[in-house]
């Protein structure tokens, strides 16, 4: 049966941990695999802006022996004069997997439901998995492990807050997520998170207290406080997030060997300072990296699970 890649829980724990290994095998080797050589062809499809999730998807598809079709919604019919699920009754009998960054999840579900072939998530409003299994991979390349870590997550309560809930959770992680009062992350990722914990060895656990959160921690994490759809509220988000930037102060507060994760783009001064986002313990660039070895193990196990 096709499998889907809309939430980080779409795939079980050990169906992670298999993915992880696979990127780690494509990166020493990158051209191993051919899944979509013919060359078959895969859609990318954008309703919001990129750069990360636009040339690792074609890269990798390319590495991948196939064809990237990128497209921008506002260029399609899809939307006002055509529905999600029609969509995906066209692509489904030409390309070989679908790629979306979208807004609404229910858009991606929507999709899926009408899809035969494979549809990724490559950002929606609530998740942002892909992401989630590059920074793993990264956190697994500089700690040699992820079970038992301790990562904080600091910022806004939003898609990276609860990838990281869910995908941290499945790997085992203690998972952090500190924000204001009123940037909570959802209820019911929270607790959905906490379930797959429980089976895992690791935990979840919601804070409003940066600098009692992040001792202790092995990787601290954090996102722009002002996502994609919410820049009429940067004013007032700046306001509220004022204490929540991950600065060399807060940083002295984690383990001496703690590194940064930022999945970029970075607003330096607002969500971390440019001091720690330049400075030896952040990882980031590793991680931009690393979603194109993520992607591409993602899309090879898709496509032997679609046949
Ligand atoms: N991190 C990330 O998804 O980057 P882009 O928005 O540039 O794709």
């Amino acid at each position: 049966m096709t499998r889907h890649f809309l939430r980080d829980d779409d795939i079980s724990p050990s169906e992670q941990a298999e993915i992880l290994k696979l990127a780690l095998e494509l990166k020493a080797n990158p051209y191993a695999q051919k899944p979509f050589a013919g060359p078959k062809t895969v859609a990318v499809i954008f309703d919001k802006t990129s750069t990360r999730t636009r040339v690792s998807f074609a890269v990798g598809i390319s590495d991948l022996g196939g064809v990237p079709l990128i497209m921008d919604a506002q260029g399609s019919q899809m939307g006002a004069k055509e529905s999600v699920a029609d969509t995906a009754r066209v692509l489904e009998r030409q390309v070989a997997q679908i790629i979306w960054r979208t807004y609404a999840q229910a858009g991606l579900q929507e999709m899926a439901a009408n899809s035969k072939v494979p549809v990724i998530n490559a950002l929606s409003d609530e998740f942002h998995p892909c992401q989630l299994l590059a920074d793993l991979l990264t956190i697994q390349e500089h700690k040699g492990k992820l079970a038992g870590l301790k990562l904080v997550y600091i910022g806004d309560g939003n898609n990276m807050a609860n990838s990281y809930l869910l995908a941290g959770a499945m790997a085992g992680m203690h998972v952090v997520v500190v924000t204001p009062e009123q940037y909570l992350p959802s209820d019911e990722v929270v607790a959905r998170a906490d379930a797959i914990a429980f089976e895992t060895g690791g935990s979840v656990s919601v804070s409003k207290n940066p600098a009692e959160a992040v001792v202790g921690a092995d990787v601290l994490a954090t996102d722009t406080w002002v996502s994609m759809g919410k820049e009429s509220e940067k004013a007032q988000r700046v306001k509220d997030f004022a204490g929540f930037t991950i600065d060399s102060t807060l940083l002295a507060l984690a383990s001496p060997d703690a590194i940064v994760l930022h999945c970029l783009p970075a607003y330096r001064g607002y969500e971390i300072s440019a001091e720690v986002l330049d400075g030896s313990q952040a990882v980031i660039w590793d991680e931009a990296e690393n979603r194109l070895h993520a992607q591409k193990a993602l899309m090879v196990w898709l496509d032997q699970r679609a046949k």
